[in-house]
């Protein structure tokens, strides 16, 4: 069969672990999908960045637009990021010029998935994200697939590792809320506007994209409400201690008399409940359904071959030939933000 011709825009951390991590995972995934992929055009920012991957032999293009209109691709893999500007406009063209899309942007799919989802439809083309929510963990495949024979009545997780991280750095060395942060950013999880880890927004981009699938609502960011962490100080770390708890950002969608409801604010977890025991900059998500009960999935949130785990996994599933529907028509209604809506940035 033909090669899948990918090309990807953003070679950052993420970017760089798919192009490596396609590179030795060649052959097995040659045998497990039934056809060879093979990276075939980048984009990114600065050509001359040595990334200590092979690029050798690759097309090189400054403008990730016009990477996604070349009809030298089938897939067009997008990792720039950020809810609109040239991310959106890539993913826009590629897909109405009939490329399939593999996203890591969160932001973007939080915000626009239904009108992307409509247009991927229109075009016969896949539109995954797998990498969106949660990092490493399958956590869209599990919801989507794995449980789609099950009514699911609620999810929530831990989904922003910097929070976790700091949350759990205060606990355990007492340290600043600052602090904490700068070491979150200096390990490399942090958001490049730390206000969408910290203010919750983050949460609420990947809970939304959960709600969605989970519940066959509307993606809409609109309908979260959203409270960070910014107000947490070591003395309420302290004190919910004394009281048996952890606190702990939690994501959580479920089932109310007005519509599922979706928020995201500092939580006090009884600390021997699995979720109180994630530490650092792992994420998890516990799903209660009708027929599995309760499942709960941890793992690493963030970081370039944890995400490049995820886009992988998309890759292979177009390369299998599976274009499914991103998100099913709306089947439930959505309930209102609790509070107002999330500032847009
Ligand atoms: N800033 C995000 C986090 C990165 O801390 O979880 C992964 O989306």
């Amino acid at each position: 069969s033909e090669i899948l011709r990918v090309g990807i825009a953003g070679l950052g951390t993420v970017g760089a672990s798919v192009v490596r991590l396609l590179d030795s995972r060649r052959n097995a995934l040659a045998l497990r999908t039934g056809r060879a992929i093979q990276v075939t055009a980048v984009s990114a920012r600065d050509k001359t960045r040595d990334r200590g991957i092979d690029l050798s032999g690759v097309e090189w293009y400054d403008d990730p637009v016009a990477l996604a209109a070349s009809p030298d691709i089938d897939l067009f893999v997008e990792l720039i990021g950020g809810e609109g500007g040239a991310a959106k406009a890539a993913v826009e063209t590629a897909l109405a010029t009939g490329k399939h899309v593999v996203t890591a942007n969160k932001a973007l799919i939080a915000h626009h998935g239904r009108a992307l989802a409509e247009l991927a439809e229109e075009k016969g083309v896949a539109l995954a994200f797998e990498a969106s929510v949660a990092g490493g963990i399958p956590i869209i495949k599990t919801v989507k697939e794995g449980l789609a024979g099950n009514t699911i009545t609620r999810i929530y997780g831990i989904l922003n590792g910097t929070c976790n991280y700091i949350l759990t750095r205060m606990e355990k060395d007492g340290d600043s809320f600052s602090k904490c942060l700068k070491q979150a950013q200096k390990l490399g999880y942090a958001e490049a506007d730390p206000t969408f880890d910290i203010g919750g927004y983050d949460t609420a981009h990947k809970l939304t994209i959960l709600t969605a699938l989970a519940f066959g609502v509307n993606v809409n960011i609109d309908a979260v409400y959203v409270e960070g962490i910014d107000k947490i100080d070591a003395i309420d770390i302290r004190m919910a201690r004394k009281l048996g708890y952890r606190i702990k950002l939690l994501g959580v969608a479920e089932r109310s008399d007005s519509g599922i409801e979706q928020r995201v604010h500092p939580t006090m977890v009884p600390s021997d409940s699995p979720i109180a025991r994630i530490m650092g900059v792992t994420n998890a998500v516990t799903i209660q359904s009708d027929a599995v009960d309760e499942l709960t999935l941890s793992g690493p949130g963030a970081g370039g071959d944890a995400t490049a785990s995820a886009v992988l996994a998309d890759i292979a599933d177009v390369a299998s030939g599976a274009v499914g529907r991103p998100f099913g028509p709306p089947v439930a209604t959505l309930g209102r933000a609790i509070q107002e809506p999330i500032k847009r940035h």
